[in-house]
């Protein structure tokens, strides 16, 4: 991702979240028009529903010629058979990288993790989700082995770091959580959905940490998508270099 960024000069992850038309030819449709200002698409349950596998590889294959990445966003949580029956059906669909939801354990992830890594895949797991109310779940606290008063999140990033995934995510509109976890990422990069329609300011979340942007509605909803997606571009290309400040919040 950190290659195809650079050359697409985008940390923008379009988040394809058709709703009126979701069929195969409005996402490469949309694609098309938008893929000059991007560095990646993400497909959710909008896409993964309706298409059919060779649709969604069709898709897969215009992500890559235009040199884009391609994640399939299904928050995966199962046993581990299932995983990686999952695991194997989207990355033979061409997706780059699937996310998964680290609720499945430490041995869970490094599970999925290997398979991933055997087909050349990636994983990007949860840390903090951005919806309200993900402090219920992702903040709540519990003793830990150690006898330590741990956050969830802290354990999913924890197991995520020791099972190397390729990338974690945090809400762009958490800003102490993605400053805490960006002071101890170790060079896995934070993905931030979150942004705009959910409340999320780039700025804040860039200065905060995140390294890539996953926006959906704000684009794909807006008058002119490839305005839109342009504005935004600058707007974090402005933010994010040469040097983040730390004043957030
Ligand atoms: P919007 O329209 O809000 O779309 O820009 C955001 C996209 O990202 C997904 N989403 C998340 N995915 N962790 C995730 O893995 C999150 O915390 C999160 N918040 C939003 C959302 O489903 C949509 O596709």
């Amino acid at each position: 991702m950190t290659e195809v960024s650079s050359i697409k000069r985008s940390r923008i992850i379009l988040a394809l979240d058709l709703t009126h038309k979701s069929n195969l030819h409005s996402a490469l449709t949309t694609i098309s028009l938008l893929e000059g200002c991007i560095c990646a698409i993400k497909l959710n349950f909008h896409l993964i529903l309706p298409l059919s596998g060779s649709e969604l590889s069709e898709v897969n294959r215009l992500v890559h010629s235009y040199g884009l990445q391609s994640i399939a966003d299904i928050k995966l949580n199962d046993i581990p058979s299932t995983n990686k029956i999952a695991i194997s059906h989207l990355l033979h669909m061409g997706f780059d990288a699937i996310t998964v939801n680290p609720f499945i354990g430490e041995a869970g992830l490094r599970a999925v993790v290997g398979q991933a890594h055997g087909l050349k895949g990636g994983i990007i797991a949860l840390v903090y989700m951005s919806h309200v109310g993900a402090r219920l779940g992702f903040g709540i606290n519990f003793l830990a082995s150690n006898n330590q008063v741990t956050s969830l999140y802290q354990k999913f990033f924890q197991d995520a770091m020791a099972c190397r995934v390729d990338g974690v995510i945090v809400g762009a509109n958490r800003l102490k959580i993605l400053k805490e976890i960006s002071l101890k990422k170790d060079g896995i990069p934070i993905y931030s959905p979150g942004l705009g329609t959910q409340g999320g300011n780039i700025k804040k979340a860039a200065i905060s940490g995140a390294d890539y942007f996953i926006i959906g509605r704000s684009i794909i909803d807006s008058k002119d998508p490839l305005k839109t997606a342009k504005s935004l571009q600058h707007q974090i290309e402005l933010t994010t270099t040469p040097n983040r400040i730390n004043n957030a919040d």
